[in-house]
């Protein structure tokens, strides 16, 4: 039986169909307010070769996920830490060799993080757009999967997308549904439409986390290269993302039992 350990990591990644509709900046977001819950988490820079979290903390980290990789450095010289508890592991832009890795590879530079990542509640991946195989297999590694769309028809058919190709390759079952820039209203009949067409198509349900408000507040924190958690944070996207990383929180707590005793970058289902 497994003992219930509190230090035990959930790893939970952002992932999208269609590509600009508001990863980083709400894996960013997430990573703030689960901080500000009392989590100590490492956000990790994923879209592999076209990074982006250093750009929207307005940093330009002297080493990356490159450095490690090659061995000129070690897991501790590549994390920064850019609040107490709250720390990121950058990945490099216009690297071809990072977007190309291979499954062994990948397991390779998971094998070098496993320590670093064991000191974490939270391993957020910001992964890039679409079905690539390498977001995939980082997807289908994750204990919890975070899709985001919005309200645009193109949106919700290539979210519906990675959810079939991540079932039909890998058996994956288990998704949650963030919906971005959309009204109350907006956001339930999208999600029901996607929730309908895994239910009938897939044979599975999905799991509803909320939805965050279209705010100008996004655009212009993205400008200022400041968190939105920082430069709006009474706004209404900070707040609908903070309530979503309540939801994260607990889902934590009800699974810690799951958890325990488990890589952090392994399915539940
Ligand atoms: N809730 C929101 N309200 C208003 N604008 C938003 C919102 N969320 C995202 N945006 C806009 O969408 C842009 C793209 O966001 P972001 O870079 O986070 O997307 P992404 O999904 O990570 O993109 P990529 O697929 O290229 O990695 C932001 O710069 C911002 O202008
Ligand atoms: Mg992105």
């Amino acid at each position: 039986m497994n003992t219930i350990n509190p230090g035990a990591t959930v790893s939970l990644c952002i992932m999208s169909g269609k590509g600009g509709v508001g990863k980083t900046n709400v894996a960013l977001n997430l990573g703030y307010a689960l901080k500000d819950l009392g989590h100590k988490l490492m956000l990790m820079d994923c879209d592999l070769g076209l990074a982006n979290l250093d750009v929207l903390l307005g940093l330009t980290p002297e080493r990356n996920l490159q450095d490690l990789m090659s061995g000129d450095a070690r897991p501790e010289d590549v994390v920064l830490e850019v609040e107490p508890g709250l720390n990121i592991l950058p990945s490099a832009s216009g690297v071809p060799e990072l977007v190309e890795m291979d499954q062994n590879q990948r397991d390779a530079l998971f094998d070098k993080l496993k320590e670093l990542i064991a000191g974490y509640e939270f391993l957020l991946l910001d992964l890039g757009a679409g079905i690539s195989d390498t977001v995939l297999s980082l997807a289908r590694m994750a204990q919890m999967r975070v899709v985001l769309v919005t309200p645009e028809p193109t949106s919700l058919t290539d979210g519906y997308a990675v959810i079939k190709v991540l079932h039909a390759k890998h058996g994956v079952r288990n998704f949650c549904v963030v919906v971005n820039q959309a009204s109350a209203d907006e956001a339930r009949e999208t999600f029901q439409r996607l929730n309908m067409a895994c239910k009938n198509f897939l044979g599975f349900e999905l799991v509803n986390l909320g939805h965050i408000r279209m705010d100008a507040n996004v655009t212009s924190a993205v400008r200022h290269q400041t968190p939105l958690a920082k430069h709006a944070p009474q706004c209404p996207a900070y707040k609908d993302i903070a309530a979503i990383a309540g939801r994260i929180a607990h889902y934590r707590r009800e699974n810690i039992e799951a958890v325990a005793g488990r890589t952090p970058l392994k399915d539940f289902s």
